[in-house]
């Protein structure tokens, strides 16, 4: 494509690199130099091309705004291009109708095509006023990760998985995965059998659909599903990155809610599947240590997924007896530096109760506190806006 071609053209560019391609590549076209923030809700009627350096965001954030494109009803062809292509977010990417990447270093001449083309394709699809099938099919995520052990992740994962199962109307509306992939405790909690091999799920990655993930799932009831490995020790390198992104990738096209159980200790794909929630809740027992944990856990996620978004704290084990709630939930908060999002009663007999005879609190100790506070955590966040406009609302 000669520059010429271009004119009148408007490019939206998203990384500041980018700038230099004006008086190359891009001249003659109107350039609008924007952020990835940009690009939630943008169509094709905003510009007729985006072009995306990779190497000026963070994985996760691009990841997340790739993601949010692909939601968008009309997008513009899109072109990623850079020196670092992360596989999970051009995996994303070539899921869009018009799309490319590009390594770089690469020539003018070369970026010229490559942008020809996409400007020439037309989208096959009319445009619609609604989301496309596969913007509808994407589930609200939420991780759940503990500041230190014992904390009471699992639980609440557990709790909060259950408590999304009872605001449903449709069966298998929600999955819950635990990420602990060679020691969780989700399964034996729920009294539920693990199947999920990592090393097929690792051989089928590339292929894996919707039909096939139900090969790795347990039922745990009509609504919840839940994807656990049986224990091996060997169980984080048992299935790479990819596949384990690509599982989730997956399981959030084909549930309404998925919960992760996830492990603290940071994996290969920990980064992108946090950047992938609508919420990450941090759980914390009112020990020091504990809180300071959290406090650290909690800004060290922030600080790397580079989104701006904040993880929230869950206070667990309040004891409401002796002192009450409210002094060491304030102490808690000020160790902590900041607000938490909730709190949830300690109650020892129900929670044993519920793991020895395998299941939920919700089920073995209905009346438990700490089904209210879970309850009413839930509704508060569910009620929220999802960050990926998706249909469980
Ligand atoms: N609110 C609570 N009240 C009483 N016991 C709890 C509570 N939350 C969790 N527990 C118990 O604490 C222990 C650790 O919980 P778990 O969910 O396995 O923590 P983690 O996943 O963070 O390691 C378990 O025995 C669990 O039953
Ligand atoms: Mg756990």
């Amino acid at each position: 494509m000669s520059p010429q071609s271009l004119s009148g053209k408007r490019v939206l560019t998203v990384g500041p690199a980018l700038a230099a391609l004006a008086t190359g590549p891009l001249s003659g076209a109107h350039i609008e130099a924007a952020g990835l923030e940009r690009l939630i809700g943008i169509s094709a009627a905003d510009t007729d091309l985006i072009l995306i350096d990779a190497d000026a965001w963070s994985p996760p954030s691009l990841a997340a705004a790739v993601q949010a494109l692909s939601l968008c009803p009309a997008p513009p062809p899109v072109l990623l291009v850079g020196v670092h292509l992360p596989t999970a977010v051009v995996r994303g990417l070539l899921r869009m109708e018009r799309s490319d990447v590009l390594d770089a270093p690469y020539a003018p001449e070369v970026l010229s095509a490559v942008i020809a083309t996409l400007l020439e394709a037309k989208p096959a699809r009319a445009v619609q006023a609604a989301p496309t099938p596969h913007a509808v099919e994407v589930a609200r995520c939420w991780a759940v990760i503990g500041a230190v052990g014992g904390s009471g992740a699992t639980t609440i994962a557990i709790e909060v998985a259950t408590q999304l199962c009872a605001r449903q109307t449709k069966d298998k509306s929600v999955c819950l995965i635990d990420m602990h992939l060679a020691d969780g405790s989700a399964a034996a909690y729920l009294g539920a059998h693990p199947t999920l091999r990592l090393a097929e799920l690792g051989a089928a990655a590339e292929k894996l659909d919707a039909a096939m993930l139900q090969a790795f799932v347990t039922p745990v009831n009509n609504q919840l599903d839940l994807l656990a490995a049986p224990r091996d020790p060997d169980g984080f390198e048992a299935a790479p990155r990819e596949a384990i992104l690509r599982m989730l990738e997956v399981a959030c096209e084909s549930y309404d809610w998925v919960i992760l159980d996830m492990p603290r200790h940071r994996r290969g794909w920990s980064l992108e599947a946090l950047g992938g929630c609508d919420e990450v809740l941090v759980v914390s027992e009112l020990t020091v240590p504990a809180l300071l944990a959290a406090r650290s856990l909690s800004d060290e996620i922030e600080r790397d997924l580079g989104s701006g978004r904040k993880p929230k704290i869950v206070l667990n084990r309040l004891a409401s007896r002796m002192f009450g709630p409210a002094p060491s939930m304030a102490e808690a908060e000020k160790a902590l530096q900041r607000k938490a999002e909730a709190g949830v009663s300690s109650d020892w007999e129900a929670a044993a109760a519920s793991v020895n005879l395998g299941g939920p609190i919700a089920m073995h100790r209905p009346k438990s506190k700490i089904v209210k506070d879970i309850q009413t955590m839930v509704e508060r966040l569910a009620a929220q806006p999802a960050r990926n406009a998706v249909k469980a609302a």
